[in-house]
């Protein structure tokens, strides 16, 4: 294997040594079998490739100083997944059977995990699809979930730094009663050509309203939102966004460190009151915002100074971070040991 630099690791894909995988047929699971090649063979006819039958997760691996092997809520991913599967029609993933393709993609590629301090982590994939031949728009018969890994850096170049971020009033990502609150492929497809226009003017990505007003921020692209004003963490609430993992853990955090929290509807006129606001996801981590644009009302709201995180995203990064690798105690019992 030719090294890897790990400190300067993009989120990009990066081949290791196999994937997991457990096929679903005539209503039960198989049993967990490894495959070494990264390409799968499917029916031209299955369902999650015409008619988005597909749904997936993303958690990471992180290593801590004592060189032990962590993994953050697994069982938060899971229950999302199963909850996902349910909203298209699909078969849930049985925890254990996730727990166990989970632990095995990771410990079976362990020489992928990027070592304690370089900021880089094991990002893991959990993927379940519909497998053909079907024409007619229905469920599968048939699934495949498989697991695979690949060591990330920081998913907007930045790290923890700054981002700016446009408002769409073009584009929808999910509507109110649709499949927003679902890790599906279709939401992601349906915020690329946003995402085009973002980059190609200029921003990070996108921040997406709500589908019925267009009057309250939902979240962006690839990651939930948050302000922080009056010592307080106000996170949208809304029935077309991913209820993310990190933003729960996030909430409890503010609660630990004495923060009023607020989950609430989030117009965007409020964007002008905040002392700081930000993105959180896995792949995010924390992303602080340093300039929104809203270009429907030719208004720009920025925060902070000298292009430096705010204080209180600092805290809440430095404590949740601290946590995913061991640094601190892990008081709310987020952390399993992969080995
Ligand atoms: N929102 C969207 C649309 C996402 O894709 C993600 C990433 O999973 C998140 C929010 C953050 O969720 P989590 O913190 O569970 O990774
Ligand atoms: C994650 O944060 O795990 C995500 O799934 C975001 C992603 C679309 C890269």
């Amino acid at each position: 294997m030719t090294q890897i630099d790990w400190k300067n690791l993009p989120f990009a894909y990066l081949p290791t040594d196999c994937n997991v995988q457990c096929n679903y047929k005539n209503g039960a699971w198989g049993d967990i079998r490894v495959s070494e090649s990264e390409y799968i063979t499917i029916h031209m006819a299955s369902t999650c490739l015409h008619y988005g039958q597909e749904v997936f997760e993303g958690l990471k691996a992180y290593t801590g100083a004592d060189g032990k092997i962590r993994l953050f809520r697994w069982e938060e991913n899971s229950k999302r997944m199963s909850n996902s599967a349910k909203g298209v029609l699909m078969p849930e993933v049985p925890r254990e059977l996730f727990r166990e393709a989970v632990y095995q993609a990771v410990l079976r590629n362990k020489r992928f995990i990027p070592p304690y301090g370089t900021g880089a982590t094991l990002y893991i994939r959990p993927l379940l699809i519909g497998l053909g031949p079907e024409v007619g728009v229905k469920a599968a018969r048939e699934y495949l979930f498989m697991v695979f890994v690949t060591p990330v850096g920081p998913y907007f170049k930045t790290g923890f730094a700054p981002v700016d971020m446009m408002i769409t009033y073009k584009y929808d990502r999910a509507a109110p009663l649709g499949t927003g609150s679902y890790k599906v492929g279709g939401n992601y497809a349906a915020s690329l050509l946003s995402l085009k226009e973002a980059h190609e003017t200029g921003f990070s990505t996108t921040l997406f309203l709500d589908a019925k007003h267009k009057k309250y921020i939902d979240e962006a692209g690839p990651a939930n939102f948050f302000g922080i004003k009056n010592q307080t963490y106000i996170t949208p609430d809304s029935k077309s966004i991913l209820p993310s993992i990190t933003n729960m853990s996030l909430m409890q955090l503010a609660e630990d460190m004495g923060l009023k929290v607020e989950r609430r509807p989030v117009p965007v006129d409020e964007l002008s009151t905040f002392e700081e606001v930000g993105a959180c996801g896995t792949a995010a981590v924390i992303t602080p915002i340093r300039k929104i644009v809203d270009p429907e009302h030719n208004r720009i709201f920025e925060y902070g100074s000298d292009n430096q995180p705010g204080p209180i995203s600092t805290r809440l990064y430095q404590h949740l971070t601290a946590i995913q690798t061991g640094d601190s105690a892990d008081k709310h019992g987020w952390i399993s040991f992969v080995e």
